[in-house]
């Protein structure tokens, strides 16, 4: 048998989490200070709803079960977690009383308990490894509380430290000044011997400024058993709780700043970074290249390569390698533009399939359609798609040529190397290598408009004054 001292065994302990963590996340708080009918946790950070944001992370790190407490009528948030649990915690008693809602979902899981707030959305994987890494350590402490110094620390619950570690948090509104002096602030996020927890809370009463159940009391209640308590610390920007539209704000500056330099770190080409916008879910290749003010909403995926000019807005489309977007093109969802293909200006692609080399440079509204390999969709070119009723597809064949200004009535098929002339209204198929024109014969009149300017000036009359 091989023995390990007590230093390797901790750093081993640190590398490997091996104590089993469910994570349970609030999110039943009515968000007042929001001012809004949708729950506070379904406002969006870079394009996905905060309450996912650290689920996500909690997810990746390998906690599980992840419970979700969510307040009464809050069905948008439970679908949104989907397939994570969610328990309802009815009358809203605080953070303290939300957490007790999940003890029976929890029933028989033997491990840690991580708390989380749905408003917490940046805590990073880091950071959750560092607290589980604190909980291995020999003698750990019973209560692992991430703390962190931001510059105003405002209504932040400060926590109390002493010399066998951390006594107590208290919230702004409780302490006294020189409790307010404290910079290091609680960030809501706690991990809990299971065994301990649940007894705690049940200990935990409502006697202060707020009048509600406040989970941080359990940090006292852990010391007064006669448990250790101990304090993880985190950056400023990742553990930001949102409570205004103004933190919002503030989030969503925070998280594009991180986007962006994590896109360059990638080898993404963004002319002006400050005014590119990405979702936290976009995925971008190698030598991509963004000009000025580009909106990327959720679900896009850019091969290596492509090229977006500036002012295009993106969400849920795929864009291929050579691909070249823009500048002013929307691509909506459903877009899938293949490799080498072009997406000009005032172009909107809607549930559409570009194929390699095709074109759609000006001016367009292509929906609900495929344009074959090669192909060139001339200016102004629409898919009427809408019948009012119902959707219908539109395809055109590989290399085939629309006139300017058509108008594609679907359903509707356009052969492969086929062409519509200018303006034509295509409602019946046009086989593979045809022509379609139906707009009016021209006739020209021999000397028309000198005529017609002469007898305009001859008759015109001085405009009123
Ligand atoms: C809380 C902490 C504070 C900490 C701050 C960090 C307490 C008592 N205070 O204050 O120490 O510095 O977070 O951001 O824990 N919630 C419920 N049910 C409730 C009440 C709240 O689910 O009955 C949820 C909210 O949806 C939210 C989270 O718990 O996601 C935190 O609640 P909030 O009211 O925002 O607490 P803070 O005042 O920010
Ligand atoms: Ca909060």
């Amino acid at each position: 048998m091989h023995f390990m001292s007590p230093a390797k065994m901790a750093a081993v302990a640190a590398a490997e989490p091996t104590i089993p963590t469910a994570a349970v996340v609030l999110a039943a708080g009515e968000g007042t200070r929001m001012k809004s009918k949708l729950p506070k946790v379904m406002h969006a950070v870079a394009g996905r709803p905060l309450v996912q944001h650290a689920l996500t992370t909690l997810s990746a790190e390998g906690l599980s079960p992840l419970v979700v407490v969510v307040g009464p009528g809050m069905e948008q948030v439970a679908a949104a977690v989907a397939p994570h649990k969610t328990v309802v915690q009815n009358d809203r008693k605080g953070t303290g009383h939300a957490v007790l809602q999940a003890k029976d979902v929890l029933n028989g899981f033997e491990g840690d308990v991580l708390i989380a707030f749905g408003d917490t959305p940046f805590v990073t994987a880091a950071t959750v490894a560092k607290m589980r890494a604190a909980r291995q350590l020999p003698n750990a402490p019973k209560v692992i509380v991430l703390g962190f110094t931001p510059p105003h620390p405002g209504d932040y619950g400060r926590l109390i430290v002493g010399a066998d570690g951390l006594e107590r948090i208290v919230e702004a509104k409780d302490a006294t000044p020189e409790e307010r002096a404290v910079r290091l602030c609680n960030s809501g996020i706690m991990l809990v011997d299971g065994k301990i927890l649940w007894p705690l809370l049940a200990d935990v009463g409502a006697h202060n400024a707020k009048g509600e159940y406040y989970l941080t009391d359990v940090v006292g209640l852990a010391r007064k058993a006669g448990y250790t308590c101990g304090v993880v610390e985190g950056e400023t920007d990742e553990l930001m709780g949102i409570n205004s539209r103004a933190d919002l704000a503030k989030a969503e500056a925070v998280a594009q700043e991180q986007l962006r330099r994590a896109a360059m770190d990638n080898g993404v080409t963004l002319q002006a970074p400050e005014t590119v916008f990405f979702s936290a879910d976009t995925k971008l290749g190698r030598d991509v290249q963004i000009g000025p003010f580009v909106v990327f909403g959720p679900g896009v995926t850019v091969d290596d390569g492509a090229v977006i000019k500036g002012f295009c807005h993106i969400e849920g489309a795929h864009i291929s390698s050579g691909a070249v977007i823009g500048p002013h093109a929307r691509l909506r969802p459903g877009a899938e533009i293949g490799p080498d293909a072009h997406v000009g200006n005032f172009v909107e692609i809607k549930n559409a399939t570009l194929e390699a080399g095709a074109k759609v440079n000006h001016l367009s509204y292509v929906g609900d359609a495929r344009v074959g390999a090669k192909a060139n969709v001339g200016a102004g070119t629409i898919t009427a798609n809408y019948d009012g009723f119902n959707k219908s597809h539109t395809d055109i064949g590989v290399g085939a040529s629309i006139g300017s200004n058509t108008v594609l009535v679907a359903p509707v098929k356009i052969g492969d190397g086929a062409m519509t002339g200018a303006g034509a209204v295509v409602t019946k198929d046009v086989p593979a290598n045809g022509l379609a024109i139906n707009s009016a014969r021209q006739e020209n009149k021999t000397d028309f408009a000198a005529k017609y300017r002469e007898l305009k000036r001859a008759t015109k009359t001085k405009p009123p004054r």
